[in-house]
């Protein structure tokens, strides 16, 4: 057996434990058939942790996470929890994480599952065959930069946001792009807006010279405005390989991509940080959803997204490319069968709960 990895699972709140529960399943069923053990350890974060402790991420479960091979994150939030305040509200858990784990670059990736071609708004030939990976910067720009807040000018009152970026803000978000896209079809393509903004303008010109000076003149790189971007990825999406590019856009563009695939409970995705002095990248790993409170506690919430997001932390982080393929195959055998989860729902298919969905894979892998 190989050596252990330490895998932290925060399940947090609404369905984040259902779906949770599914991804133990096959983190077991890794541990006795493949050649890996997981040392896992869970804490509470978001509205959980709140009720618990009074805080919604504890110093201890941020040494936790500071300190495993990856976290594997549910989602957090709920009706109760909107009226604290901003440092109790649950969602403070998963930015605490965010920035003290310095999570740059979130990793989106829109696949198509060929049993749910018709759960996409567009026609089948458009996305069927779909595999592009978005890499979006989280962790700077807009949503951060200084100054920021009203103010007087010229005596009216007035609001700023301010998009900043420094060079090595950019230069490691797109060796991230430059390195996964070595992994699949060697194209990425920068979005910015060049042709109005002055960061625009360096985003390019600072993704250039890391594609010429880092080593990557096998990958092909090309640059897209990012309003081109969202048309292009709705047009043809299957043009693109990696698309990588800046917090704002990002936002939008992975919510574009996501889109195209049609469910959001079959959404994963990863945030990476940098590679620290022992080589390791710290790493968290969630579905694109959050808590869904309609549904939570009544078995019907879909645990794809979570199963496929600790495939991705098995690509990602502890480099099981093949077992990470076997849970991808898994869930594109299970949906084939024709066994759904209510939010994948279509006719002539059968409905099974949450839990029947991990057996369905389970068994798949068996
Ligand atoms: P949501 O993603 O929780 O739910 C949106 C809709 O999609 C709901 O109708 C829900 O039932 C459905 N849905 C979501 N995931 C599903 C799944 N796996 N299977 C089946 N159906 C699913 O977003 P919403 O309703 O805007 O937010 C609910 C709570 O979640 C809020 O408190 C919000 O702040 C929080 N949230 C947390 C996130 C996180 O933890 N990263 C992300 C987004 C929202
Ligand atoms: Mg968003």
């Amino acid at each position: 057996m190989a050596s252990n990895k330490t895998l932290l699972m925060l399940p947090g709140d609404g369905i984040g434990p259902e779906v949770c529960d599914e991804v133990r399943k096959v983190v077991d069923w890794m541990d006795k058939r493949r050649a890996v053990t997981f040392d896992i350890k869970e804490d509470k974060v978001g509205g959980a942790a709140y009720d618990a402790y009074g805080t919604p991420l504890t110093d201890d479960a941020m040494d936790k996470a500071q300190n495993a091979d990856a976290v594997l994150f549910g989602a957090v939030g709920g009706p109760q929890y909107d009226n604290l305040g901003w440092d109790a509200r649950p969602e403070a858990g998963l930015l605490r994480l965010r920035k003290e784990m310095d999570l740059f670059a979130n990793l989106r990736p829109a696949v198509t599952f060929d049993a749910l071609l018709e759960a996409s708004t567009l026609k089948p030939e458009v996305v069927q065959g779909l595999d592009i990976m978005i890499v979006r910067e989280l962790t700077a720009g807009v949503y951060f930069g200084e100054p920021r807040g009203m103010q007087m000018w010229e005596g009216k009152e007035r609001c700023i946001d301010t998009q900043s970026y420094t060079r090595d803000e950019i230069v490691r978000v797109a060796e991230v792009a430059f390195d996964l896209a070595r992994k699949r079809n060697k194209r990425v393509a920068s979005a910015e807006k060049a042709n109005v903004m002055k960061t625009g303008v360096f985003w390019r010109q600072t993704v250039a010279e890391v594609h010429k000076d880092g080593g990557y003149d096998d990958i092909e790189l090309s640059n897209v405005l990012a309003d081109n971007c969202a048309m292009q990825l709705v047009r043809n999406p299957k043009q693109f390989d990696v698309i990588v590019t800046d917090n704002l856009f990002g936002d939008l563009l992975s919510d574009v991509a996501a889109m195209l695939t049609g469910s959001l409970g079959m959404l994963p995705s990863a945030s990476l940080g940098a590679v620290d002095e022992f080589g390791r990248r710290k790493a968290l790993y969630e579905p694109v959803h959050g808590s869904a409170p309609d549904i939570a506690g009544q078995g019907k919430a879909n645990p794809m997204a979570m199963l496929l997001s600790f495939a991705m932390a098995l690509r990602y982080s502890f480099d099981l490319g093949d077992d990470a393929d076997l849970v991808e195959q898994a869930a594109q055998a299970v949906l084939s069968t024709g066994k759904r989860t209510l939010d994948i729902m279509s006719a002539g298919c059968e409905a099974i709960s949450t839990s029947q969905m991990g057996d369905a894979v389970i068994a798949e892998l068996d």
